[in-house]
């Protein structure tokens, strides 16, 4: 949050007497003056693994606030050596990761807990704490950032009514198909409205029906105005989707097509085109939102805390 709004506070000083622009974070340029670098932005970056093996080589390309991205490629293509990079999970040999224009490879160390936190991050596998309640598993994420109480019992019921979980509050993992841990899984992410969110193989382990229904979460997220950049190897998602596609091969960025979208679709309006583009039939709600699909979260009413 002090990373975004130090560099807020930097650009005011520098736009003082220009005229007034949108600050919400996480907004899309809104003309081609727009001063802001981007979200993400990559260098010629090259990691190397011990052993000498090249995990991702002299990638470049940049994400722009609110942008949905996929990057694709088969396994070993060096996608979650890419989505780790981000994070500063691995290190580049040579190059630059640049986040909201800072090379975090240059941050102080003391500073990576602050980096992630403004970074939201799903895996394939869900990483939830299979002895914690669903409610838990997202409190425990705003308790290892210094959430209080008061910000925990607001935020978690919050999140999980957006996420469609708010009748599996007391549920355990075990307890849950996959589509719903995923669900879990992007609650934690998303709980502290990250301005970027990272997904490895958020579909990997879950069936076509229920991935729908994930990526239009991913999307719904996306609206509200949060980067979302996801590694897939599921090319048919990624087509139906219509979205920005980079491709990796061999570690090295081969691709990278603005596919002509429909940004302005809501969100159940893309299931519905996801769907029928897909050949899933529809009434099959596993995984699905229990509640409407509207496109901002607004100003949801309040769940009692701790419930
Ligand atoms: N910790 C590691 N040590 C050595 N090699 C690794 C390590 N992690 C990944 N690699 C190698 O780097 C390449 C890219 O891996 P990865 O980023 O996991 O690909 P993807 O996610 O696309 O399957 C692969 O050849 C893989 O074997
Ligand atoms: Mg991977």
């Amino acid at each position: 949050m002090a990373l975004l709004r130090t560099r807020a506070r930097r650009r005011d000083r520098a736009v003082r007497d220009q005229p007034p622009r949108r600050e919400r974070r996480g907004d899309a340029p809104s003309d081609g003056t727009e001063p802001r670098p981007p979200i993400v932005e990559l260098r010629d970056a090259t990691v190397v693994y011990p052993g000498g093996h090249v995990g991702v080589e002299r990638v470049s390309f940049a994400l722009q606030r609110g942008e949905f991205a996929f990057v694709v490629g088969p396994t070993g293509c060096g996608k979650s050596t890419l989505i780790k990079m981000l994070i500063r999970e691995v290190e580049p040999a040579s190059g630059e990761v640049r986040i909201a224009g800072r090379d975090i490879n240059r941050l102080p160390n003391g500073r990576l807990p602050h980096l992630r936190r403004r970074i939201g991050t799903v895996f394939q596998d869900f990483k939830l704490l299979p002895n914690r309640s669903v409610y838990d598993n997202v409190a425990y994420a705003l308790q290892v950032t210094g959430g209080g109480r008061r910000d925990i019992g607001r935020k978690v019921p919050e999140i999980l009514r957006l996420v469609g979980l708010q009748g599996k509050v007391h549920s355990y993992p075990d307890q849950l198909s996959g589509g719903e841990q995923q669900r879990v899984s992007i609650a934690r992410a998303f709980v502290n409205h990250p301005p970027l969110l990272l997904a490895d193989e958020p579909t990997g382990n879950i069936d076509p029906e229920t991935s729908i229904g994930i990526m239009q979460l991913l999307y719904r997220i996306n609206r509200t105005g949060t980067t979302v950049f996801v590694a897939t190897h599921d090319r048919e998602m990624v087509d139906k989707m219509r979205r920005r596609v980079m491709a990796l091969d061999e570690g090295r960025l081969v691709r990278d097509e603005a596919t002509a979208g429909y940004a302005d679709e809501s969100t159940s309006e893309f299931a519905l085109r996801v769907r029928a583009e897909m050949g899933v039939g529809e009434g099959h709600t596993n995984g699905e939102p229990g509640e409407p699909l509207d496109d901002e979260p607004g100003e949801p009413d309040r769940p009692r805390a701790g419930s």
